[in-house]
């Protein structure tokens, strides 16, 4: 087999390979391998000097180590070493990073899941999995989406499942699956059914993906954030509920739609359960830097407040089931922030203690976001009405939690 490659890129190997050689101060075996490596990849940059591309098979063996230098991603950005190591130890050496994507598997094939991986295959945000238990509902809305990946411009693998193996290994996994709301139905109606769902699932992650981030998406939102986390038994910084997002992109639209600007202008915070009692906080929602409180009207405000606390119902009210392109989206934005490491402050359910005065449950506050999961919760200066408000949706939040824990 002959690869090609730029030779910037065969440069980079040899860089590459110095540091090999200095792993051998701490691994002798490390510079045996080191030295018949830089010695072959100088033969090929001398071997073809004065050309831009280089030819030389680039498998090199020795031992027991396999070094593959792979052509896909040497075009993309540089030059990937995957080391099947000593007695099957895998080594990553300083400045030979592997370039493997991302792998995201979305539980739940419905409306919500099928739009998450929808979204995140156009964001790449890396490798889907999408996993349902009906058979072939999964499978079909992954193989659409593959199909539409040319015209779409996303080259990630999506997978469509019922077989939890296929999602082994996961970096993040989503949860949507849970039934969802029809009208004359509040969210905590799903609690039972839902709770089982959630047991399962996360039965399956911890078996499967055990190093992964766990983002909920289901409904009761924060009780299942919660059963999520007791179920797994992973840190607090791994287990994150997907709500404040959602309810914050609401927030901001209608007021965006009353001042006339885009919405994406509207910085807003939210507090509280996923339920009738969260907060969104005109105090501390801001446009171009000046609190709501000081552009529209205390009535106007009011509106706002209310038609963002019954938007999801709203939706379910039209058509009859769960809102779907805004949660999904809401997850996405999630997701982005920990794969992009991105800090970036976003309402969500996560864990609080001493914040907020909480106690030990996940529920919906600002809080960043990065390669951490949750790396922090922000904590806002409220006022002794917010604070009551915020006791209340945590005091519901808490009761919820409680028949949770009688079921699982
Ligand atoms: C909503 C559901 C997803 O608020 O909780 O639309």
């Amino acid at each position: 087999m002959t690869l090609f490659y730029q030779k910037s890129v065969i440069l980079n190997v040899v860089k590459d390979l110095f540091l090999i050689k200095k792993m051998a101060k701490i691994r002798p075996e490390c510079n045996r391998m080191g030295l018949s490596l830089l010695k072959t990849a100088k033969s090929v940059i001398l071997s073809e000097t004065k050309e831009l591309l280089c030819k030389k098979p680039a498998i090199l063996a020795s031992g027991n180590w396999t070094v593959e230098i792979i052509g896909k991603y040497s075009r993309l950005a540089g030059l990937t070493f995957f080391f099947s190591g000593i007695n099957g130890e895998q080594s990553r050496t300083n400045g030979v990073k592997p370039m493997a994507r991302r792998k995201i598997t979305v539980v739940g094939a419905g409306n919500v899941g099928a739009t998450t991986a929808f979204l995140a295959a156009y964001q790449q945000l890396g490798d889907i999995v999408l996993i349902d238990i009906v058979k072939g509902l999964a499978e079909g809305k992954a193989l659409d989406m593959a199909q539409a990946s040319s015209l779409c411009g996303y080259d990630c693998k999506i997978t469509g499942t019922t077989d939890w193996s296929a999602t082994a290994d996961s970096d993040i996994v989503i949860i949507t699956s849970g039934l969802p709301r029809k009208p004359g139905m509040s969210r905590d109606d799903l609690l039972a059914k839902n709770t089982d769902i959630v047991k399962s699932v996360t039965g399956q992650v911890v078996r499967y993906s055990l190093e992964s981030f766990i983002i909920v998406v289901c409904n009761p939102l924060d009780a299942m954030t919660n059963a999520a986390a007791m179920i797994s038994g992973f840190a607090n910084n791994k287990v994150m509920g997907m709500a404040g997002v959602l309810d914050a992109a609401r927030f901001a639209y209608f007021v965006s739609e009353k001042l006339g600007i885009n919405p994406a202008d509207v910085d807003c915070l939210l507090l509280g359960g996923h339920g009738d009692e969260m907060l969104p906080l005109p105090r501390f929602t801001t446009v171009g830097g000046k609190a709501l409180t000081e552009l529209l009207d205390e009535k106007t405000i009011e509106e706002i407040v209310q038609r963002t606390k019954m938007g999801g119902i709203e939706v379910v009210n039209l058509m009859g089931t769960s809102a779907f392109y805004a949660p999904a989206a809401g997850a996405v934005k999630m997701a982005k922030a920990i794969i992009n490491d991105e800090k970036a402050m976003l309402p969500c359910c996560v864990y609080c203690d001493k914040e907020y005065d909480v106690g030990g449950y996940f529920v919906g506050v600002p809080a960043v976001l990065g390669a951490g999961g949750v790396e922090k919760v922000v904590e806002l200066d409220l006022n002794e009405t917010e604070k009551k408000e915020l006791a209340v949706s945590v005091g519901h939040v808490k009761e919820l939690v409680d028949k949770v824990r009688e079921m699982i």
